[in-house]
């Protein structure tokens, strides 16, 4: 059995503000309550919403300091609470935990809720595992339970060369969609041809209704969306009369309500069948999550300043061990 230290190095913030407030804290390593496990944290997922929080945004309204960012990660079970008997020490396992009151996941030692954590898929390692919870629950559930997309549908995954959108152009193929794919750049429209979109345009300049009248003559079917704005509003003007919008909480601005079109805003949930269902996907996906960059845990500082740069394709993660 590993002896588990009392303190653990975090990257933490004392006061909200720029990428240079997450700096290295000694902290006490989380104790876990009867229906959670201790992860010895192998690698943690920098999301887009980590900079909100860093900034000052409190999904709960509850802060306190020091904070320890990260919804999202992989490693292995260091201790088991009492009602725990799913896992074992030492099972290889990744988690989300939304907002979670005892720390996140930029830290050695997290402790977690037992029903957001799975054993980590055949397919991946660690490193990848880490880089996949978020985006793979939020791209499974849009897919399937927000647009209940079918096979030979049409979708517009859009936005699809970042962190949810290069796990869901893996995962509407899967579901044998037709997908046309928007992303950002010559490098992101590269990237999204690779995991198997049908068609791809830069959705950064003026091509999505051409290229979307050329895929689908009588309208897409649904559109699975992971940016805002005007370019969001394009792929909305090509859905056929009846066709379905889905998108995560986050993007923005949001999508302006339509007539005859079905609008969903979702969450993405973890729980215990929600992981089964996700690590059946990317078993039969053999899913590549794709990694943009991964920085040590001291330099949590300099991943927010490369996602403040923006154009992240895929996910940064943090190397926590
Ligand atoms: N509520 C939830 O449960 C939940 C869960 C996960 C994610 N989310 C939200 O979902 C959104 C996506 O998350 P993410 O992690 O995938 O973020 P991300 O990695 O930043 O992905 C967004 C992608 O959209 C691209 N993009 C922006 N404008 C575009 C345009 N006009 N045409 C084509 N592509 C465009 C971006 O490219 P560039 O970087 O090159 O601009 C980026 O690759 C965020 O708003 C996040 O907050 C919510």
């Amino acid at each position: 059995m590993p002896t588990i230290p009392r303190t653990m190095r975090a990257a933490a913030l004392d006061r909200f503000g720029g990428p240079e407030v997450l700096t290295l804290h000694t902290l006490p390593v989380p104790v876990p309550d009867a229906d959670e496990v201790l992860i010895a944290v192998h690698t943690a997922s920098v999301g887009v919403w980590d900079a909100d929080i860093r900034e000052g945004w409190s999904p709960s309204g509850r802060v306190q300091f020091p904070l320890v960012l990260g919804s999202d990660g992989s490693g292995t079970i260091a201790a088991l609470g009492a009602s725990v008997d799913r896992f074992a020490v030492g099972d290889e396992v990744y988690s989300f935990a939304w907002d979670n009151p005892k720390g996140g996941f930029y830290a050695e030692y997290v402790a977690v809720l037992s029903h957001t954590v799975a054993g980590v898929p055949g397919c991946l390692d660690l490193e990848h595992a880490g880089a996949a919870p978020v985006s793979g629950l939020t791209a499974l559930q849009g897919i399937d339970d927000h647009l209940h997309l079918t096979a030979a549908e049409t979708v517009i995954i859009h936005g699809a060369s970042g962190g949810v959108g290069t796990v869901a152009v893996q995962f509407a193929k899967l579901r044998e969609a037709r997908v046309l794919a928007t992303a950002a750049g010559e490098d992101g429209l590269a990237l999204v041809r690779r995991l198997g979109a049908d068609h791809a345009v830069d959705g950064r300049r003026d091509g999505i209704a051409v290229a979307a009248r050329g895929f689908a003559p009588n309208g897409v079917d649904a559109v699975l969306a992971f940016a805002g704005g005007d370019a969001l509003e394009r792929c909305l003007d090509a859905l056929r009369e009846g066709g379905r919008l889905a998108y995560p909480n986050g993007v923005e601005p949001a999508p302006k309500p339509r007539r005859g079109i079905t609008i969903t805003p979702y969450d993405a949930v973890a729980g215990v069948a929600e992981f089964e269902r996700l690590n059946r996907a990317i078993e039969e996906s053999k899913l590549e999550v794709v990694i943009a960059a991964a920085y040590p845990l001291a330099d949590a500082a300099k991943a927010h300043e490369r996602l403040a740069a923006g154009h992240v394709l895929g996910k940064i993660v943090l190397r926590v061990r």
